[in-house]
């Protein structure tokens, strides 16, 4: 039986760093094609691929100049097509980043505006006046448009011009992007940022949060994503979607995801990934807060399953240090711990989604020096960071914990240079460790690797996994998580212990009779009491008498 959205998990892949082909340095499209093997074999059955398409990569491609083409840079649309072709044979689906909100600077609809041509200068907000807005990377969120003496608005960089969504023209035009990719045979979409689109007619100066209230999460974003379901991905009941929400509410994603609101199939938010940061502000370096975590994931979870929404469960992507360097020892556990970070989100209520690499629990590359790092947001707030009179070394110790290009550095094939991943010279470096972590060596004698497989596995076999409500259990304990799941009277009762201390607890007496579904201990008998080691992970499962 085919799958759905719920027996699936997604694994995303960076293209730029995935696999070079041609050793021009960056990732491409053949790349992709040449490791389907390994990816089938994993057992994960969609793929997310970050963009592709023409881009002045000013912001690695989410500043798109052409939607509906491929970037020489990783391949042709032949290529493409062959990768759809290729990974459908080995039932694998792919899910493309669709970046609506904005476009770059480079685009013909901007050109023509700049131009002075009117139709395209309304695609825009093009305005005398400008708010308080702050760009999500640094800075005032309206720039000169040309010598008009107007300004456009752009919530990202000052190459990546907000699209008009009040514009049906311009809604018309995405919604023929959508289609494009769809009749190329895609089978999901990733929506960039998409509860930034709905934005009012006036736009208001507001002090709070940086303005962010005055865009975010506005009711006219649910009439958009309704629009955009019925004229494009809805009339097609396989393919899957989920959005990527900035500062959203439990109370929006259900309306995003509940299946009779007829949106999304599911949505990202990011709160559990700000427990780390002080105050509120991404560039501070502080440890994790467990308890605001465990309520987080406690929270969503059941507000999400007694509503009947649906969450994108993930650890890391593109735009986040490696989870390992974030809440685990991972100089002394690096192995208990990346496993026990996947049970906590592959046992959980959701669509679980793995970031290349963290099959093989890579870490961030621990750069010596600022002048590896490339990425726009990391040298804006390095700047930031000077200018506000934090010593260079400072700074870059934060930088090094926090910047978006840990993740995207190239995937860890092998121990030949450069990890495996290109002949040429990589467009960012890679990073340190990968002589003893890589793809290689972790199949022949690691098993983080098996321990994912196992888990993506499990979801596909049982619904309880898959479908299962989600509970809070023992919500007050300092160290560890767990929750349990339940369908059709079946249970299973989830421990993950996020310290590397011993954790001893109760195990609830139905449960001391139920067997042992997942362990990163090999622990294989229970009782009416368990003592959990460092980083250990523990599924129970009951079955229907
Ligand atoms: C999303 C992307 C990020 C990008 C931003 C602007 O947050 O994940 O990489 O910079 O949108 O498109």
């Amino acid at each position: 039986m085919a799958t759905t959205f719920k027996e699936k998990t997604v694994y995303q892949i960076y293209p730029k760093s995935f696999l070079d082909t041609t050793g021009n340095g960056i990732g491409d499209l053949n790349g992709i094609r040449k490791k389907l093997p390994y990816l089938a074999d994993l057992g994960v059955e969609m793929l997310w691929l970050n963009p592709f398409y023409p881009s002045p990569q000013k912001d690695n491609g989410y500043d798109i100049s052409d939607y509906t083409a491929i970037d020489p840079l990783f391949g042709t649309m032949d290529d493409f097509e062959a990768l759809v072709k290729e990974a459908k044979a080995y039932g694998i689906g792919l899910m493309l980043d669709m970046v609506l909100n904005h476009v770059s600077t480079k685009h013909e609809w901007f050109q023509k505006a700049l131009a002075g041509d009117k139709h395209y200068q309304d695609y825009f907000f093009i305005q005398d006046e400008i708010t308080d807005w702050q760009s999500k990377f640094g800075g005032n969120a309206w720039s000169q448009f040309g010598d008009t003496g107007k300004y456009y608005l752009h919530l990202f960089d000052k190459t990546q011009a907000d699209l008009c969504w009040r514009n049906p023209d311009v809604r018309n035009e995405l919604f023929g992007v959508v289609n494009f990719w769809i009749e190329k045979g895609v089978e999901g979409f990733r929506f960039d940022v998409i509860n930034l689109i709905g934005k009012d007619e006036i736009l208001k100066s507001n002090p709070v949060n940086e303005g962010k209230p005055e865009y975010t999460d506005k009711p006219l974003t649910h009439d958009y994503l309704r629009e955009l379901n019925e004229k494009t991905f809805g009339r097609h009941s396989h393919l899957v979607t989920v959005g990527e929400m900035s500062s959203t509410t439990i109370e929006n994603c259900l309306l995003y995801t509940k299946p009779e609101r007829k949106e999304l199939s599911m949505t990202f938010n990011f709160h559990h990934l700000k427990v780390d940061y002080e105050n509120g502000q991404k560039w501070t370096k502080k440890p994790f807060d467990f308890e605001a975590l465990k309520t987080l994931f406690h929270n969503w979870g059941e507000q999400m399953s007694d509503g009947n929404g649906w969450n994108a469960l993930f650890w890391n992507n593109h735009d986040q240090p490696r989870a390992l360097n974030r809440f685990v020892d991972a100089k002394n556990y690096r192995v208990e711990g990346a496993k026990m970070l996947a049970a906590a989100i592959h046992l959980n209520r959701g669509t679980p989604y793995v970031y290349m690499g963290e099959e093989i629990g890579m870490l961030d590359p621990d750069y010596d020096d600022m002048s590896q790092y490339v990425d726009v947001e990391s040298l804006n707030a390095y700047e930031a960071m000077l200018k506000d009179g934090l010593f260079g070394n400072a700074a870059f110790e934060i930088i090094q914990s926090k910047s978006r290009d840990n993740s995207r550095i190239p995937m860890q094939w092998d121990e030949t240079a450069h990890a495996g991943f290109t002949t040429g010279t990589p467009w960012l470096a890679a990073g340190k460790t990968y002589p003893s972590i890589n793809v290689e060596e972790e199949i022949r004698s690691g098993s983080i690797h098996a321990f994912y497989k196992q888990l993506i596995k499990l979801r596909k076999e049982l619904p309880l996994v898959a479908r299962g409500t989600y509970a809070a259990y023992l919500a007050g304990n300092p160290n560890v998580y767990g929750f349990t799941r339940e369908h059709q009277g079946e249970k299973l009762l989830v421990l993950n212990n996020f310290y590397p201390v011993s954790a001893p607890m109760d195990i609830p007496e139905d449960f001391s009779k139920g067997a042992i579904l997942v362990s990163n201990t090999g622990r294989d008998s229970l009782g009416d009491t368990v003592t959990l080691k460092p980083y250990e992970t523990l599924a129970i499962h009951l079955k229907n008498e």
